[in-house]
């Protein structure tokens, strides 16, 4: 069985949800009020409200109901209102969560993970392109593109592309080379371990984009592991570890001369209904609270399986960022990393940037969506 909507009469007018599995649940009128669009209800450009939902009549009903045509139904409620409703958009509103509300699902992955997300740029990319690249980045939380032309600030081409870029202390863009006396050791020749970058911000950035325009060296290589998937194998392998991580806050802390960064959060944060939000990981900057011995020493054993899991050769993925290649990443998702290179080989001289992470997600929304039945006209 399909779900669909159904008319029931007694002991009220409703609109009865029957699920595929068969269970059902009547539309409350509040519920179907609130997305009422008829013209004294909802401004038919915008689609926004006129009125406060909270000035509804709390006992409001619904006094008449019939279908106009195939999956199409005219509500009248006992405050005068009369909208149409399609079926088909009740249905999936219905059903939306916290969370994706119209997104590809995320496929998790390890060192398996074959052919890699990749595309190749195009400067002013054609809608096709776009959502290739916003659908496999939603994915996989990570994206690989070729040919992005390899000139100084080449990279915002593609930041614009699926977002705003957010300025940091670091600046609009940073230089990732080795550098005497640096304030950060991405900026060193020294290999990284998997981390998440800047968890003392709040909020932490949501994407990375790390942009290649030399690479002389036979080192610095780029890793990067899918934290979403690790977290998964430490709750299977070690629930209470697990249970540890997503409840300790650890602090993390970046200082230089003219900046002082703070933030406190879980390794494993997850949102009111227990769903994966994010990792927060950056061996270089994170301070464990001081427990009471017995779970201090229990938390270090929950973070050390977790680090092994990171850089666990099953899960991590190695590859080379070359002259033009780019990679976008889910900041709060992936863990990324490098390893070193000797400066003596020549230079290597990546730039990156931040977006926020509801970027990829609008685009990807405009660019699937169906507009047709956006704006039903009112009887
Ligand atoms: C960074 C970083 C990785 C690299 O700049 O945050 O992790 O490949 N760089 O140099
Ligand atoms: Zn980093």
């Amino acid at each position: 069985m399909t779900a669909h909507l159904q008319i029931v009469d007694l002991p009220k007018p409703a609109l009865r949800l029957i699920s595929a599995d068969g269970s059902a649940i009547d539309l409350h009128p509040l519920w179907l009020r609130e997305r009422c669009r008829s013209e004294s209800s909802v401004d038919q450009r915008t689609g926004q409200r006129f009125y406060n939902p909270s000035d509804l009549d709390p006992d409001l009903a619904v006094t008449a109901l019939r279908q106009a045509a195939p999956g199409v139904f005219v509500v009248t409620f006992s405050d005068g209102a009369v909208s149409h409703f399609r079926e088909a958009e009740l249905i999936a509103e219905a059903g939306l969560k916290p969370g994706a509300d119209g997104l590809p699902e995320l496929t998790a992955w390890d060192a398996t993970l074959n052919p890699l997300p990749e595309a190749v740029w195009q400067s002013r990319p054609d809608d096709t392109l776009k959502l290739d690249i916003a659908a496999k980045f939603l994915r996989y939380g990570f994206v690989i593109l070729h040919k992005v032309p390899a000139v100084d600030q080449g990279l915002f081409e593609v930041a614009e592309t699926f977002g705003f870029v957010r300025d940091t202390n670091f600046g609009r863009h940073f230089n990732v080379r080795s550098i005497p006396n640096a304030n950060d050791l991405a900026y060193s020749s020294l290999s990284l371990d998997p981390h998440t970058d800047n968890p003392y911000r709040e909020p932490a950035p949501g994407i990375q984009l790390l942009h290649c325009l030399t690479n002389q060296t036979s080192g610095g290589l780029s890793t990067l592991v899918d934290g979403f998937a690790c977290v998964e194998a430490l709750r299977a392998q070690d629930p209470a570890a697990y249970d540890l991580l997503t409840k300790v806050q650890s602090r993390f802390r970046f200082q230089d001369v003219d900046a002082d960064h703070v933030a406190w959060a879980p390794h494993v944060k997850l949102d009111e209904n227990g769903v994966f939000q994010a990792v927060h990981f950056s061996p270089r900057l994170d301070f464990s609270p001081l427990l009471p011995a017995e779970q201090l020493q229990a938390f270090y054993a929950a973070r050390r399986q977790l680090d092994r899991l990171l850089k666990a050769a099953d899960f991590e993925i190695r590859f080379r960022l070359d002259d033009g290649d780019l990679v976008m990443f889910d900041n709060r998702r992936l863990l990324h990393g490098r390893t070193s290179f000797d400066t003596q080989e020549g230079i290597r001289h990546l730039q990156g940037c931040y977006i926020d992470s509801d970027g990829p997600r609008s685009l990807y929304r405009v660019l699937t969506r169906d507009d047709s039945g956006r704006v039903l006209a009112a009887e």
